[in-house]
């Protein structure tokens, strides 16, 4: 890791010391070697936190690099507040907050209790043959083509699809929906990537009012029926609540089934061996994601403190990269080989009381993925010729996926 010393940047704190600085933004960085992942871990070899000029999304930031700090971080919510954890909602040109994510402890708690029923393991197994038929409906339209983009035609649908059926949404909203949802997460640029999110407020704008006049047994219609401190939630926190939900589950889902997909097209033993014991596909699930953070979150310090030798300062912000913890030699031995026999914790869905609710979920859907493509097709692989093209903008994903298989006899 260059810190930079020679050229010191225009427009950094006085507290923060020179050799701290890193004039460099991390998407760009990790891309300079062919994977990202190894790219970043770079990063390991210096300090354990760095002072990046470009740190989230090009505003000058901490870095924290290393698993444990920034589990350390995770939990240490009093110095650490997540009040401004994305600029969703400053895009959006909005005064909500996305909710339970923007809240701090102690209110955290109480909007994270209408959430939490929703999502339990055993809600999960509620959902499952659900999503086990999008999933099949989705594979249906390639089963016979040997073989398929991965991203566009699988993985950018498929939790769309989920998250309608969890908010209850009618499915003839689907296309539109889906088609605001890529113009936000690929749109060519920002006006483009704002206007399709106003377009998804506002279909969930008109879907609450809908609900409100005719609740039904669905996730929004619970959000509308929830009371905090005796009274129910205002309309900002509602909209906060079903916005996050849509942040939370739509991006990251697709991310992760890309690149757990793009390690077993390179592995065909591991494609066997869960296509034989598919009761290991979950231990694949977990060490793929262990391997895989997709996400890095936004901290702001709450007062001035030291933290592991660095004074940090009321209002500084603080990125918590989990692509960094997720490759960490000092947490993980081998940290860069995918093992999935390690069984190892992991902070891809962070830690503390933000940790992600709905991973139960998001682990099942990617369980069913990887159970329906490998009972079906063999040989998995990158299709000759092709690219595979990786993106580190936001939430780090495959981009480009181009796959071929053998069709494998019916058992
Ligand atoms: C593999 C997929 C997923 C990954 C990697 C992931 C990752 C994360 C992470 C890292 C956080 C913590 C953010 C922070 O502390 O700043 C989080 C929180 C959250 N996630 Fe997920 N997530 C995934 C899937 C989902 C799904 C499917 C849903 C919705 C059903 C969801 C809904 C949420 C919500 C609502 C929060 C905020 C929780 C709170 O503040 O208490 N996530 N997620």
């Amino acid at each position: 890791m260059d810190a930079q010393t020679a050229a010191f940047p225009a427009n950094i704190p006085a507290h923060v010391p020179p050799e701290l600085v890193w004039d460099h933004a991390i998407s760009e960085y990790a891309l300079e070697l062919e994977d990202p992942y190894l790219g970043a871990a770079r990063l390991h070899e210096g300090p354990n936190i760095i002072y990046s000029t470009k740190g989230f999304f090009d505003q000058p930031s901490w870095i924290i690099t290393r698993h444990a700090l920034i589990q350390e971080a995770f939990l240490d919510y009093a110095h650490f507040s997540s009040a401004q954890n994305s600029d969703a909602t400053a895009l959006l040109g909005v005064a909500w907050k996305l909710n339970p994510l923007e809240i701090d402890p102690p209110a955290h708690a109480a909007y994270r209790r209408i959430l939490n029923p929703w999502l339990t393991p055993k809600a999960v197994d509620a959902l499952s043959e659900t999503v086990r038929g999008i999933c099949r409906s989705l594979i249906a339209e390639f089963e016979d083509h040997g073989g398929c983009e991965f991203i566009s035609e699988f993985a950018s649908l498929f939790p769309g699809h989920i998250f309608l059926t969890l908010m209850g949404m009618p499915r003839d909203r689907l296309d539109q929906f889906l088609k605001w949802e890529d113009a936000f997460m690929h749109g060519k640029d920002m006006p483009t990537r704002i206007n399709a999110a106003r377009e998804i407020l506002h279909y969930l704008e008109s879907y609450i009012a809908e609900r409100r006049n005719d609740p039904r047994d669905d996730l929004v219609s619970a959000i509308l029926a929830a009371e905090i401190d005796g009274r129910p939630l205002n309309d900002g926190e509602i909209m906060g609540m079903c916005y996050v939900l849509y942040l939370g589950g739509l991006d990251t889902v697709m991310s992760s089934l890309g690149w757990a997909m793009r390690h077993l097209a390179s592995n065909l033993p591991l494609q066997e061996r869960l296509a034989r014991n598919p009761e290991d596909i979950s231990l694949m699930v977990d060490e793929s994601l262990r391997a895989h953070g997709v996400t890095a979150t936004r901290r702001v310090v709450t007062e001035d403190f030291e933290f592991h030798g660095v004074l940090f300062k009321k209002g500084d912000c603080v990125s918590l990269p989990t692509f960094l913890a997720s490759r960490d030699a000092r947490q993980y031995e081998n940290p860069h080989v995918i093992d999935i026999d390690r069984k190892a914790s992991h902070l891809t869905f962070a830690n503390g009381p933000h940790f992600c609710v709905g991973m139960h979920l998001a682990r099942r859907e990617m369980r069913i993925v990887l159970e329906e493509f490998l009972s079906r097709f063999s040989n998995l692989r990158v299709a000759e010729g092709e690219t595979v093209v990786l993106n580190t903008k936001s939430v780090w994903s495959v981009q480009h996926l181009p796959l071929v298989w053998d069709k494998r006899s019916p058992a």
